[in-house]
Parts: C-alpha cells; structure tokens; sequence
C-alpha cells in the first residue's frame, strides 16, 4: 500500500516545476503581457481564452473555468489523478516521489540535505522491520507498532557505515549531519545501534534525529547536530504529529522532556505531547507552540532538577503569555516521567492531572514567596524586589494585572508600586494570537471574498502577483489589529511567502489545497493583472499602508474602551499616546 505524499514534497515540487514549461510542450503559448494565451484546450474557439500566469504559476481558462496550478493542470489536461499528476511532475524534474508510511525502498535521486534526511527516515524505519532486537526493546517498552509507525521511529544497526552504503554520494547527507566526514574523503555513519525519532519541521518534513542508543553508550540519546536545517531551539519533537491529530485547534500543548513521553503519550490517545530536543525550551519553541494553541502545559519532574527546570522555563514564558494565552506548570511524582506515569495510572487519570497543573502566578509566586520571609517587613520587601523583574517582563494585561493585585496583597504595598516603568513593552506587537483567533472564529470562507474588504483583496492579489513584496511589510503581526475580514488570510500568505522565498502563487494554493482559502486565493488568481511593476509596488504599499493605518486606530480604539472601564497601566497610557502621535502624523501628510 502506498502512503500518502508529504505535502512538503509537493511544495518543492512546485518550487522546481515551471507551469509554462510544464503547458508549453502540449499547447502552443503566445505571450501576452505579463502572461502568456492560447486557443482553449477544453472547448472549440476562434480567440484565444486560456491564460498561463508565469509569476502566480497559475492558468486559467475563461470559456471553460477552469484553473488551477501545474498540478490542476495535468490533472485536467492529461486527465490524470492527483497522485499520477504529481508522479507526472516528479519525473519532470527527476525525483522519487516519497510516501508517508513506507512501501518498498529504492535508492533515491538524491538532491539536497532534505532528500538525505527523507532517505534516512525511510531507510531506518526498513531497519527496524528486519531487527529483531530493536523490536524487542520497544515491546519490552510497551510501545505498539502502530505508534512507532505514526511516529516514523526507526533503527540505526550497529554498524559503521550501514547508512554510508546506501547513499551514492554522501554529500547532503554530511550536510544533513547523518555521516561524519572522515579525512579521506569519505564518511561514516553517526547513528549506530540506535532506535531512531525523526524530528519534523511544522511542515512535516524530517530536519533531524534524535536516537536512543541500545547499547550501553555513555550517551543515552544522540541528536542530530546543529545545520542550517536544523536549529534545536526552534523545533520541537511531536508538534507536527499533534497538529497533525486535530482539525481545528489544539487545545493546550503539554511541554515534555523526552521522546519516548511524547510517544507514549500518543499511544495512550493524548495527542498533545512536544519535547524540546534536548536543551531547556527557548522562547523562540514558546511563540512556535503558541501558534498552534492558547495553552500551554509543562510537565516537569517533581524533584529538585525539575523544579528549576520549570522556574528557566517561566522565565522564556513571561513574555510570551498575553492576551489570552495561558501557561501552566504540571509537576510529576518523583521517580515518574510522563512515559511511566501515563502507562501507569492511565490516559484519564493522566488528563485529569494535566487539569489540575498550577498557574503561572501560582508557580511564579509560591517560588518567590519561598525565598522571603513573608512574616516580615523585610520579607515582604524582599517579596516586591523579586518580584519586579519578573513583572516587568510581562506585556500588560490581565495576567499583569491580575499578579500586581496579587502581590499587593501579599506585600501589603499599594499596587502603584509595582506599575512597570513605561520603559517597558508598551510597543511590542499587538496580541496576535487573540487577534487570530477572533478573525478565525469567524468563517473563514468569508475571507477574500465577498467579506474581504478592498484592501486586502487588492494586496493579496498584488501579492500573487509579486510575492517578494511581502518582504517590504515589517510588521506583519501587527496588521491583524485592523480586524477586518480576509486580514488572517492576507497575513498568513505574507508569512508563507517570508518563510518561502522564491515560492509563488501556485504553491500558496497547494499549501492551502482544500480549504474555503483555496477557493477564494483561486478567484482572486483569476483575476488579470493590468498594472506594470512599478505600479504593482505603489498601490501594493498604499494598501498595506491602509490597513496598518486601520490597524493602529483599532488598537487606540481597543485602549480607549478599556479606559473607560479602568484605568490604563502607565504602559498603555504611552502606547495610546504613541498610536494618536502616529495616527494624526499620518492624517497630516
Ligand atoms: P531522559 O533521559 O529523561 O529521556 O532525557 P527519556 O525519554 O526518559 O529516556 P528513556 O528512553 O525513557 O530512558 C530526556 C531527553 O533529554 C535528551 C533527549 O532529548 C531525551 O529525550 N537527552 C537525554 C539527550 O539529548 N541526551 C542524553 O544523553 C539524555
Ligand atoms: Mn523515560
């Protein structure tokens, strides 16, 4: 049985495919502005109706409607299925097509670090299949087949150059950071006689390994070393796969520290297990993992170690948790990590305890308490000094808010005491994620269409058009501000063309396959484009510009009503002042 394509292949795949070309060697294209035309494939006509669009990668076909990218185009030309399409492109630019669970290996045309690390999962997962004693281990572990299966877990034998032998060249897999160079040139293989864990990117594609030796090495786990392609402070094991586990939202996501518990997590039915590889989490991992959810749950170990590894990892969160972000500290009975615990009191009882995790204030300030004597004035004061560091690293808000009436109480000091000087963060981005949220909640078929207002519609469309002009917005996250439909959309493109550079509108429409997005991206790809480059620029910037216009006065506007219901942190006092400065400064020019 073969399995499913990556998605992450097909996005290369575009990337290296030309529609022009792809359509060229079957109709005869004439250019036509900044397209090229030709008489309909699919109906009878005199004058030319079918358009191919080089820089959105996209064609279009008035007299019959259809449209689509180079996929869609052999799909409808060549009358070919998704997959054969796809198979049919992957020849064209010789590539092996690879499957998501497995199916006979061959060797690969190999063509990058990321084909090295594709090749390897699929040649580690083979392994596994063929040793025994590697399958030994995980059943003595209680880990099932279907689990090691979902995760791509696989084995590297005990040999010195098992994975050297199956690359032709061991060029992008050194880059990949499989094979060690050797002086002679050639190289060997640095996973041996482990059981391998693919680290995916958000994107599902394997970046790295982490491996768990069955030896008595004196180290237990080996990763993958740092390459451009893999930063260990900016992924995170399992968070492809929990996202993977839901359709809309996550619920939280429960921070780990290892593999092996976020695996059995899984296989216990609790999907929302990441574990950060091997180093204490980054704040880099906690606004990646805030993306996906609200909430976010650390699980610790109850002893000392995990203790303080709990109080680094409030320290990377406090920035981090605004609007309506949450983050909680769930700790362990000694001698427990979430892989024995959830094999040992089972799924609920686990859950139940995920439910029951402390506060960040609690956690924050039950710490604090304990290094003061809070019997005493002195103590009391030592509580306040403590204490303000941490405050002042959270964005205001309600949790601000809500840990300086805390403290107040707890100091018997007045509450003006503990107002972080405005030096603070009063112009950091507005909340994104609430922001996101809010615009997500409403249907997000009403995005480019008819609910899209004109701005936006427009500069998506130049953005199909030109997407290098995403690079021109600075302050992506701050347009969500302007709450208007379509802008989620509007932003998710910028960023998916920040992330991709060189990626065009074809490959936009691929990653967006299947949703209401897709539709309204393909209407608006439809439409022509009359402008020259320079035009596209100024009216792409003069829409931007409205929007980050509308953006500002819907934040002032968000300040003012809470004013009226309270009054403003000294924070967001300046931030409204900046905001009007920045607003009238416009309405004058
Ligand atoms: P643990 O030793 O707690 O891992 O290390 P674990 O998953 O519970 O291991 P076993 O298989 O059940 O015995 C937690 C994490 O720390 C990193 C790995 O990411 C591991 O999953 N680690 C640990 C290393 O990077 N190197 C090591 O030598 C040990
Ligand atoms: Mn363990």
């Amino acid at each position: 049985m073969a399995g499913l394509i990556p998605q992450s292949f097909i996005h290369d795949l575009l990337a290296r495919t030309d529609i022009v070309e792809v359509i060229s060697s079957r109709l005869e294209l004439k250019r036509a502005g900044r397209e090229y035309k030709a008489l309909s494939p699919f109906s009878n006509e005199k004058s030319a109706s079918f358009f191919v669009s080089p820089t959105k990668q996209f064609f279009h076909c008035f007299s019959s409607g259809k449209h689509g990218n180079a996929v869609g185009f052999l799909m409808e030309y060549d009358r070919l299925t998704f997959v054969e399409a796809v198979e049919e492109l992957a020849k064209r630019a010789g590539l092996e097509v690879p499957r998501e669970g497995g199916g006979a290996f061959e060797r690969l045309v190999l063509d990058g670090p990321l084909d090295a690390l594709a090749a390897a999962e699929r040649f580690f997962r083979e392994q596994l299949r063929k040793q025994p004693i590697a399958i030994e281990y995980l059943k003595k572990r209680g880990l099932s087949g279907d689990t090691a299966k979902a995760f791509g877990i696989g084995f590297a034998p005990d040999s010195w150059d098992a994975l050297t032998k199956f690359f032709d060249n061991p060029l992008h897999a050194i880059e990949a950071g499989l094979l060690i160079p050797k002086d002679d040139g050639k190289a060997y293989d640095r996973f041996r006689n482990r059981v391998m864990f693919p680290i995916r990117d958000t994107r599902g594609r394997v970046i790295g390994f982490g491996g768990r030796t069955l030896g008595n090495d004196p180290a237990k786990y080996l990763n993958s070393p740092e390459t451009p392609l893999f930063h260990k402070g900016r992924n995170l094991f399992g968070l492809y796969e929990a996202k993977q586990s839901v359709k809309s939202e996550l619920p939280h996501l429960l921070v780990v520290e290892g593999y092996m518990d976020v695996v059995m997590l899984a296989q216990h039915g609790i999907h929302t297990a990441v574990a950060t590889l091997g180093t204490a989490t980054t704040r880099e991992q906690l606004a990646l993992l805030y993306k996906s959810t609200r909430k976010i749950v650390f699980c610790f170990d109850g002893d000392r170690a995990g203790r303080s590894a709990a109080w680094r990892a409030l320290e990377q969160a406090l920035p981090e948790v605004h609007g309506d972000r949450e983050c909680l500290f769930m700790f362990l009975p000694e001698g427990h990590d979430p892989d024995t615990l959830v094999q040992e009191i089972g799924a609920d009882t686990f859950r139940e305890r995920i439910g029951e995790a402390m506060t960040l204030s609690a956690f924050l300030l039950g710490e604090l308490a304990k290094q003061a004597n809070m019997a005493t004035l002195d103590g009391r004061a030592k509580l306040a000094a403590l204490a303000r560091p941490h405050l002042e690293k959270l964005r205001p808000g309600p949790l601000q808010t809500l840990m300086i009436d805390e403290l107040a109480r707890m100091t018997r000091l007045r509450r003006e005491d503990f107002a972080p000087s405005s030096s603070g963060n009063h112009n950091a981005p507005p909340d994104r994620q609430a922001h996101a949220e809010r615009a997500n909640s409403r249907s997000s078929a009403s995005m480019v269409e008819s609910g899209a207002t004109r701005p936006v519609r427009r500069a998506l469309q130049l953005l199909l058009e030109r997407p290098d002009l995403a690079d021109s917005v600075a302050n992506t996250e701050q347009l969500l501000s302007a709450d208007v439909p379509g802008i989620p959309a509007l932003v998710e493109a910028l960023e998916f063309f920040h992330e991709n550079p060189g990626a065009n509108g074809g490959q936009l429409l691929e990653y967006w396959r299947g949703t209401p997005k897709a539709a309204a991206l393909e209407r608006l790809m439809r439409q022509e484009m009359s402008l020259d480059d320079a035009g596209i620029e100024h009216e792409f910037a003069d829409a931007i510009r409205h929007l980050q216009q509308k953006a500002l006065r819907s934040r002032l506007d968000q300040l003012f009503a809470e004013a009226r219901v309270r009054t403003l942190t000294r924070a967001e006092a300046a931030e409204a002042e900046s905001l009007t400065r920045q607003l009238s400064g416009r309405r004058t020019v």
